[in-house]
């Protein structure tokens, strides 16, 4: 069986949920971690937690609400941490993509939470989009295990983030047919890699362009089998291991 570890379980996406779950189910994936990414989906995922009990939950703010977050929303993580089915500060990051002018204020609240996290003993979901040298920078600073999500940089990246002690999250956008990435992820031993979908988005080949759903692991894991000659059984194996290794779940 397999685990999607990124992804965003929310009602405004999925008309119907328990579908969702049971697809997954079906096709192998018998547990999740939905992530937060501003304050009405961090408090969804809590209540979703309640009435699932394959889906485990991270807490966070994402970069992209940087200009709309409210010192109350970190005070909320704060709040539900004790929460033993809450597994992790994600999804928090720096996105330079649609604007480098709130560089500072990203930095800012990527500490914030990095700073809970080592509190708490927890680790970190990173998202990290045209940011590579400050999140390396930033995450220096910390001693935190964690995961790169949606990993997608080059070969000497990838070695930076493992000797660090992180995770690469690979999800459809290996399957891409003008990605890089799988010539990376073919000299990357699968001991770093684990498997997301970063539901609703990122849909791998030949679904591209539908809506994601986190049964569409599977479709992830058998490329990846494909590129690295392994089974199934084998590469649910490894990655279960390296999941351990970071999530208490
Ligand atoms: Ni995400």
């Amino acid at each position: 069986m397999f685990t999607d570890t990124h992804c965003h379980i929310y009602k405004e996406y999925y008309k119907n949920l328990d579908e969702i779950i049971n697809n997954a189910k079906n096709n192998k994936v018998n547990r999740m971690i939905n992530n937060g990414c501003n304050s009405a989906s961090n408090k969804e995922v809590l209540e979703l937690l309640k009435k699932y009990d394959t889906m485990y939950g991270a807490l966070g703010i994402h970069p992209e609400s940087v200009e709309t977050y409210q010192e109350s929303d970190i005070t909320f993580i704060k709040n539900n941490l004790e929460n033993d089915r809450i597994i992790a500060i994600g999804e928090i990051g720096l996105d330079y993509h649609y604007t480098k002018e709130n560089k500072e204020e990203q930095k800012k609240l990527l500490e914030v939470q990095l700073s809970i996290a080592e509190k708490h003993n927890l680790p970190v979901i990173i998202h990290s989009r045209e940011a590579t040298e400050d999140t390396i920078n930033i995450l220096k600073k910390y001693n935190l295990k964690g995961v790169i999500h949606s990993f997608s940089g080059s070969y000497e990246t990838a070695q930076i983030y493992i000797k660090m002690g992180y995770l690469l999250g690979i999800n459809g956008v290996i399957t891409f047919k003008n990605s890089k990435l799988k010539e990376v992820i073919k000299k990357i031993p699968l001991k770093n890699i684990i498997l997301e979908t970063d539901s609703p988005y990122l849909t791998p080949e030949p679904y591209r362009g539908k809506r994601n759903e986190p049964a569409r692991i599977l479709d992830i894991a058998k490329f990846i089998c494909e590129l690295k000659g392994v089974s199934l059984e084998e590469l649910a194996r490894i990655t279960n291991e390296n999941i351990k290794r970071i999530f208490d779940i």
